[in-house]
């Protein structure tokens, strides 16, 4: 297992500008020794510039939380397009994560159309997928995740997929409190990961596929234990330093 862990924050619609300086000057002190994991801050795009300035001459990197799937610059009123977010210094961007989905209804084209025009500004997008409660309850899990990550390999191809990042993330989890156990995690990223197999041995081997779902610094480790889980997407323990940072010890542990 040579995939460097990855721990990134989202933080959702949350933020101010004082909490915001304050709390990128905790991560940035107490993650300063963490040299052998990505750790990237996803701001709310107000803030991807002020934030992005802080992280400077850190190894913390910036991600946006969502893209416009347009590729050229234009008359869309409050889009925000990838290379605006180059721009301001992001290296990621997510995609598709599960309220986008079901709050702003994102269909699987639309965020294999933000996965590609990412790529094209050259962001790397973590694609994120994952199945409901009813879904994972009527065993539909696997069929789920089979379309959404299909989308994007059917249209994108296998090869776009050496500059991205998945994060399972099943929506039950998410913002609840209830994680998914070790196992329930492993055997799902082990699913998604034949998947690209099916592709491509090679590149479905150097994937990151990131869990995420209530990760909090107390069930990390375990997580990140699991031979396919390649660290996490964390929403709200990412808006406490002590918290981000227990997580991140974890993926920094899980490389050693
Ligand atoms: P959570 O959110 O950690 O608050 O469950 C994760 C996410 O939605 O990315």
């Amino acid at each position: 297992m040579n995939r460097r862990a990855m721990v990134a924050g989202n933080w959702k619609m949350n933020g101010a500008r004082d909490f915001n300086t304050s709390l990128v000057h905790d991560i940035l002190f107490d993650a300063r020794g963490f040299t052998d994991i990505d750790i990237v801050i996803c701001p709310p795009a107000p803030y991807l510039d002020s934030v992005g300035r802080q992280l400077e001459g850190s190894s913390l990197q910036l991600g946006a939380q969502n893209l416009c799937e347009q590729e050229k610059q234009g008359a869309f009123t409050g889009e925000i397009d990838g290379s605006m977010l180059r721009d301001v210094g992001c290296a990621y961007s997510i995609v598709g994560h599960s309220e986008r989905r079901a709050l702003y209804g994102e269909t699987d084209v639309r965020v294999m159309e933000k996965f590609r025009t990412g790529q094209v500004h050259g962001l790397t997008p973590i694609l994120c997928i994952g199945e409901t409660l009813d879904e994972r309850e009527s065993g539909q899990t696997e069929a789920v995740l089979a379309r959404q990550l299909g989308a994007v390999l059917d249209a994108c191809g296998i090869a776009a997929f050496k500059q991205a990042v998945i994060a399972y993330e099943p929506v039950w989890a998410i913002g609840t409190g209830r994680t998914a156990t070790p196992d329930q995690a492993q055997q799902t990223h082990a699913f998604i990961r034949a998947q690209l197999a099916a592709a491509d041995a090679k590149i479905a081997g150097s994937t990151r596929i990131l869990y995420g779902g209530s990760v909090k610094a107390d069930n990390a480790e375990a997580l990140f234990k699991c031979p396919d889980v390649d660290g996490g997407l964390i929403g709200g323990a990412a808006l406490k330093a002590g918290e981000f940072v227990a997580i991140c010890a974890a993926a920094q542990a899980r490389n050693k």
